[in-house]
């Protein structure tokens, strides 16, 4: 079944640990972590501390971190010990890609690779037989709210092609930004079996039928 990933940064930050509650109880799979640092891209959201904080208090919830910054092999161990499950980095950042891989691993985590929208598809295909997740952004990483880019579509069916070709079966492909019950089916097709979701989720009037839209089904 695909798996709903609500991104926290269209949270209530004055409320963060209800709210985490409330899209979990609504069927949320995991808890999407958006790390930015105000370098990797043009906007600062949260870090270590907030995601220690919410482990603390939700610590059965599945953390997904995704990684906005210029030197995550850094800050792998840190987020590690905080209770970051899977931890996502961008192909387009400074930390040697190999040793971030290694360094996720080591730390006990799942780990994941991100591309931007003008990264083409094929740049992940050398690292798809170590990494358990690949995240195909469909908007330029920074700000929540934005419109989905269909050219992610094309790069999420040929990873997916990819991954089948090499016997990857297990491989996640998660989709992030602009994703809703309205572009959600479309990214399911093309082969995505995460998707990200911030304001579709935690701005929902009706948070429990918008997880179950966005995977299409019934509430
Ligand atoms: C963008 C973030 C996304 C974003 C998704 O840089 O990585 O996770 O918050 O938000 P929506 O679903 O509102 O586009
Ligand atoms: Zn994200």
């Amino acid at each position: 079944m695909v798996k709903i990933s609500p991104s926290i940064l269209a949270a209530d930050f004055s409320k963060l640990g209800e709210q985490c509650e409330m899209v979990l109880d609504a069927g949320a799979d995991m808890l999407h972590i958006d790390v930015m640092d105000g370098h990797f891209v043009p906007n600062i959201s949260l870090g270590i501390p907030v995601l220690e904080s919410l482990h603390n208090s939700l610590s059965n919830a599945f953390y997904d971190v995704h990684l906005m910054i210029t030197d995550p092999l850094k800050y792998i161990e840190p987020f590690a010990k905080a209770g970051a499950n899977l931890i996502t980095f961008h192909l387009e950042a400074d930390s040697p890609v190999q040793q971030t891989i290694d360094a996720i691993h080591q730390a006990g985590c799942k780990a994941a690779v991100s591309i931007k929208p003008n990264t083409p598809a094929q740049d992940v295909f050398p690292w798809l037989d170590q990494l358990e997740m690949v995240l195909v952004m469909s908007v330029e990483p920074g700000f929540g709210g934005q419109a989905f880019m269909e050219s992610a579509l094309d790069k999420i069916a040929q990873i997916r092609a990819k991954a089948q070709q090499m016997g990857l079966n297990q491989l996640m492909i998660q989709v992030d930004g602009g994703v809703n019950p309205t572009t959600a089916a479309a990214c399911v097709k093309a082969g995505a079996d995460v998707l990200v979701a911030g304001s579709a989720v935690f701005r929902a009037a009706q948070p429990k039928q918008a997880v179950a839209d966005l995977r299409g089904q019934e509430a």
